[in-house]
């Protein structure tokens, strides 16, 4: 007998915009069980025949990897290439591309500049779609904060976090996953850097019960902080503006003293990679309060919640 019945939509995950926080827990359980697991050497094979794809246009370090790493030790694989070399620069048409795409492999994680372009593949491929970071989002970014949060705290719910810098794909990720968990965060940047009107709105109607306050004042700001975060002051494809954002973001490095004029207990991150020297000294990345190393591995096991939640 043919069923009728029509295949059931792939989730993605292009921004958290449309995930519930009940999907975010999922995900942050499941990571969290099997980093307890490879503590112990267990690496279970729930992906076991699974393929993933990858396909990026900017450099990565602890995306790429965590995501072949996550693939690899549960018994899955993976392919890597760029944009280009699977033909969306115009070899073939987007739709082909996805289509096929699609068909071979498990997932889809791409890294590129336009959000759009990783919103088209995914309304044409038949298999979850990951945004890897466009300019706009870093919602794989956002997820694994709020694991490393949660170890740092002991909960998600009413802690302070305070990013300060560009309003950029990170903060912004951070700002919707914040809302959906009941993280407090604020965003102290200079003028000209804070969330743009339209991202301010859409938030407001995404998560408007986030808690989010949007200042200048780095003193103010980091007072009550339990999370210090960071991020470059100009990011991948913003090269050419970089000596008008150091001149702009001077007043906003995290220095020890920053670290020292927030409660002790305040620790600190930074999703990597940073550019020592400018958003961060020395001191404070490899000081006792920095928990950047933690934060950069937890990028793998949420890889792994994520994938065993999507595919597995
Ligand atoms: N944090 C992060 O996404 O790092 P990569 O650019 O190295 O992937
Ligand atoms: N905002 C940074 C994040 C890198 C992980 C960038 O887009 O370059």
């Amino acid at each position: 007998m043919t069923s009728s019945a029509t295949p059931k939509p792939p989730r993605h995950l292009l921004t958290l915009d449309d995930w519930t926080a009940d999907e975010i827990e999922q995900v942050l359980a499941l990571a969290r069980d099997l980093k307890r697991k490879a503590k112990f050497g267990e690496r279970p094979p729930l992906l076991a025949g699974k393929m993933l794809a990858q396909v990026y246009d900017k450099p990565s370090l602890r995306t790429r990897v965590s995501f072949e790493a996550a693939m690899a030790r549960l018994g899955g694989s993976s392919t890597f290439m760029t944009s280009k070399e699977a033909g969306l620069l115009g070899r073939e048409s987007l739709p082909d591309v996805a289509a096929v795409l699609g068909r071979m492999v498990d997932a889809i994680v791409i890294r590129t500049f336009s959000q759009q372009l990783i919103e088209d593949v995914a309304a044409y491929a038949a298999c979850p779609v990951i945004n890897g970071l466009s300019d706009e989002r870093h919602p794989c970014q956002a997820l694994a904060d709020l694991l490393t949060i949660r170890e740092a705290c002991g909960t998600l719910d009413g802690v302070r976090l305070v990013f300060v810098g560009d309003g950029n794909n990170v903060a912004r990720s951070l700002a919707v996953a914040s809302g959906k968990v009941g993280v407090a965060m604020t965003l102290c940047a200079p003028d000209g850097f804070s969330f743009d009107d339209t991202f301010a709105k859409g938030l407001k109607k995404t998560v408007p019960q986030l808690n989010i306050t949007l200042t200048k004042d780095l003193k103010a700001a980091i007072k009550n902080a339990d999370i210090i975060y960071t991020d470059v002051w100009a990011s991948m494809g913003q090269e050419s503006e970089s000596s008008a954002r150091k001149q702009a973001f001077a007043a906003y490095q995290i220095t020890e003293q920053i670290m020292a004029a927030a409660p002790q207990s305040c620790r600190f991150l930074h999703c990597l990679p940073a550019h020592r020297g400018d958003e961060v000294t020395d001191g404070v990345m490899d000081g006792p309060q920095s928990l950047v190393y933690e934060q950069a591995e937890n990028r793998m096991h949420l890889a792994k919640g994520l994938l065993v939640t999507l595919i597995g």
